[in-house]
């Protein structure tokens, strides 16, 4: 590019004193600084894979233990070892509650997952008892594997959820309950208080499915239909028995509570069939309560659509008081010398602790202090190096500084690193520095 000098040494020494009059754009120490608490994170997606595998071994623990996994039989207690492994391996803390009932021993097995704050407890459960006809897979070896691999996503994602979070699953459901009105009465009234709710799962893998949801706290209700609104699916209130499950012993105290459910002796109806798909005419589960209630009795539609709801409720219910999920401004204010007509110069800011990739439309706000703009190209470089141009360079754009926040797509490029403002002067006489880089999330 050619362009006549345009500078007198009049006009040099003003701009020359102007500069130095703001400061020495020298080697500071990059200052990255969060001005926003962190964005909620999105739960992940459960993998149904995972879910199902822990549905074989619940079929193999029955099959080793007489067919059935049922309260005062050894394929209960095989089944809570099961869980418990699975969990103190991903680091919860775990407690075994014995209880006794019909003469024989029971279990209630607790999981909580350290952090958030211990006056707001969102708990999530699940019956691990079968019947003593059959290995109990759709009931509730669904819901007890679904909460099981939502707590170990909770655990792969080193979740830090506001709220305390605490998974249970409950021994002698098929006897009335026995296990989590053990829990609840045997709470003091003190951490009862504490319980901001309680989230059921009793069967969630219907061979035949609906798509029920508890009708009780609405908040948790609708978080529920959100979710399947959000992928298309359409539910109904569950009213096949209000009261039959672990629910109703916190609900009976006044425990904000909801669920889902997908289904057991009742008929669906045509009307069903239609929003649904599957078979009108015929129960929801022709193996409830039957031998038949094995891993053949699973949809694994059902069963991963209500894994991915769980996980879905989990996260967002946990999160307390939910930040928009932009806003979160990273940026560094030294000020950095652009050599004239030289090598570029960088400004860095660091991200980290966040989950997945930039947004889409990322503000990048920029503040260049220049005597001649048009000599100036500006670049965003990603962590991995991948350059976004904000500006080019134009001879003619005389104007002084480059002040703007740009949007850039940056949705293919993981959030954490060191993301650089990178300006070079590509014409000789005018001089400037960079004097802010921010980027908001
Ligand atoms: N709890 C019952 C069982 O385990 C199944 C059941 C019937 C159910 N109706 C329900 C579970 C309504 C939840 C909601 O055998
Ligand atoms: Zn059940
Ligand atoms: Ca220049």
């Amino acid at each position: 590019m050619s362009r006549m000098p345009r500078r007198t040494a009049a006009v040099t020494a003003l701009a020359l004193a102007g500069l130095l009059a703001t400061a020495a754009p020298a080697a500071t120490a990059p200052t990255t600084a969060r001005t926003a608490p962190a964005a909620t994170a999105a739960a992940p997606d459960i993998p149904l894979a995972n879910v199902k595998a822990h549905l074989t071994q619940l079929q193999s623990i029955a099959g080793a233990n007489g067919g059935n996994r049922a309260h005062g039989r050894p394929g209960y207690k095989a089944s809570i070892d099961y869980v418990k492994a699975k969990l103190d391996a991903a680091g919860f803390t775990t407690s075994v509650q014995q209880f006794t009932s019909n003469g024989a021993t029971g279990y209630n097995l607790i999981a909580d997952w350290p952090g958030g704050d211990a006056n707001q407890v969102l708990m999530a459960g699940a019956h691990l008892d079968s019947v003593s006809s059959g290995p109990g897979i759709n009931d509730n070896g669904s819901g007890s594997a679904g909460v099981l691999e939502t707590a170990l996503a909770v655990s792969r994602a080193g979740l830090k959820p506001a709220k305390h979070l605490r998974f249970a699953w409950w021994g002698a459901e098929e006897l009335g309950l026995v296990g989590s009105k053990y829990y609840v009465a045997n709470l003091p009234t003190t951490e009862r208080s504490k319980l901001s709710g309680y989230m059921n799962f009793d069967m969630i893998g219907s061979p035949n499915p609906g798509y029920f949801v508890y009708d009780d706290d609405p908040v948790i209700e609708k978080t529920f239909k959100d979710y399947f609104a959000g992928i298309g699916v359409a539910t109904e209130i569950e009213t096949e028995g209000d009261g039959r499950s672990d629910h109703a012993s916190f609900k009976n105290v006044g425990i904000p509570v909801g669920g889902l459910f997908t289904g057991a002796s009742r008929t669906k109806t045509a009307a069903q069939a239609q929003k649904w798909g599957g078979t009108a005419g015929q129960a929801f589960d022709r193996c409830y309560h039957s031998s038949c209630d094995t891993t053949a009795n699973i949809s694994d539609t059902a069963l991963d659509r209500n894994s991915d709801a769980l996980a879905h409720a989990v996260w967002t219910l946990s999160a307390g008081t939910t930040e928009p999920p932009t806003g979160d401004t990273y940026e560094n204010t030294a000020d950095v010398t652009i050599p004239d007509n030289g090598t570029a110069a960088t400004s860095s800011v660091t991200v980290s602790g966040r989950t997945g990739n930039a947004p889409s439309a990322l503000k990048v706000g920029v503040d260049i202090v220049h005597t001649w703009r048009g000599d100036l190209v500006v670049d965003l470089v990603a962590p991995d190096g991948t350059a976004y141009r904000l500006k080019n360079s134009s001879g003619n754009d005389s104007a002084d500084n480059v002040r703007e926040t740009y949007t850039v797509d940056a949705s293919s490029e993981p959030a954490n690193g060191t993301w650089r403002l990178r300006v070079q002067d590509v014409a000789q006489y005018d001089t400037g520095y960079i004097s802010g880089f921010s980027l908001t999330f």
